[in-house]
């Protein structure tokens, strides 16, 4: 069997008689990027993409949602609940269905790309648009699980960071050592939590670097923002539930957080799409965003950087239609000369 619960059982939470609830997920590409090395002033060989994007639900938080479904059916749960920027609730709506269990979702009225709202849509979750940012929906779907004793979904969930831990046992075996560095946006800070757990379960400590929206940087302040505001909507997160996770990880790893504006993260995302042929949603082109930003300073740590490309692209299908393509008008009889 495929997935990330068959691949790394020895290192999960898991028994003889968890039902284990999967699509096939983990086991992404960890592709070269030369053209982005060279943008950023590196060697050829120096930049690698982890590709998360190729997870069954188009997000990596397909790697914590086999695990904290499984959990939840083990432990006798009726439904499950988030609340979500999107991602979150396409792989919840997913993985329930393929339980058979029932899902509610809280969402950001909104703030939800297109594509994660159809996905939520097509595999039949309930939907809860709250008139009010995730942070606030959050609050509510904690007061809906409790209330009615389904198993919440949201990182918070200690199964979630579990599976998201192997992300990190991937890319190590993939690249036959540890990076030197990794580069990744932060939310709501569960991922760059679950990677650090699981370098740090393997002895190794790559440098941690998380990157966060200039509108929706409450880490990179110090202090929660109240009104986050970016276009990279999945990352529009003003109260980080891991916050003291991702400090432990950017101090105990010599790493950073740092932040760049939402034009930055444009130019970056057209970069990925037009030199290194990989498409990712807004938010997963932060960490290219950043890697371009220390370069300008001449700041790139050494050795070998993965960045973590959480998103595939056609899930905000409008952050693409922004770029306003040159189109040619060819009549059905006539022919186009190139
Ligand atoms: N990248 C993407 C594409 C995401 O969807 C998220 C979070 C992140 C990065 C940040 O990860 O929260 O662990 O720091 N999305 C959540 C959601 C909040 O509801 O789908 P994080």
């Amino acid at each position: 069997m495929s997935g990330i619960i068959a691949r790394w059982k020895s290192r999960l939470p898991v028994g003889p008689r968890t039902p284990i609830v999967t699509l096939g997920e983990g086991a992404t590409p960890l592709i070269r990027a030369d053209r982005l090395a060279a943008r950023a002033g590196l060697k050829s060989g120096q930049v690698f993409l982890k590709l998360e994007g190729c997870n069954p639900t188009g997000s990596f938080k397909d790697r914590g949602m086999t695990l904290a479904v499984s959990k939840a059916l083990e432990e006798g749960a009726r439904g499950v609940l988030c609340a979500s920027t999107g991602n979150t609730s396409a792989s919840a709506a997913a993985y329930a269905a393929r339980a058979g269990l029932r899902c509610v979702v809280f969402l950001p009225k909104g703030k939800v790309a297109a594509g994660k709202l159809a996905q939520a849509v097509m595999h039949g979750a309930e939907i809860a648009e709250v008139k009010g940012n995730f942070d606030r929906a959050l609050a509510l779907a904690v007061e809906a699980a409790r209330a009615k004793g389904w198993a919440l979904v949201n990182s918070s969930n200690p199964h979630r960071l579990e599976g998201q831990k192997t992300a990190a046992f991937e890319i190590v075996e993939q690249l036959g050592r540890a990076p030197a560095a990794q580069f990744m946006p932060v939310g709501n800070a569960g991922n760059i939590t679950a990677y650090w757990r699981g370098y740090r379960e393997l002895g190794v400590r790559p440098r941690m670097f998380g990157w966060q929206a200039a509108g929706a940087a409450p880490l990179v302040r110090g202090r929660p923002v109240d009104d986050p505001k970016t276009l990279a909507t999945a990352i529009r997160i003003g109260r980080p539930v891991s916050w003291e996770g991702a400090v432990a990880a950017r101090d105990e790893s010599g790493g950073a957080i740092g932040a760049v504006g939402d034009a930055q993260i444009v130019a970056a995302q057209r970069l990925l799409a037009r030199e290194e042929g990989v498409f990712c949603e807004p938010a997963s082109a932060a960490p290219a965003a950043g890697l371009l930003k220390l370069a300008r300073g001449g700041r790139v740590p050494e050795g070998p950087i993965v960045l973590v490309l959480t998103g595939h692209g056609l899930k905000d299908p409008d952050a693409a239609s922004r770029q306003r393509p040159r189109l040619r008008r060819v009549p059905a009889r006539g022919g186009l000369r190139l």
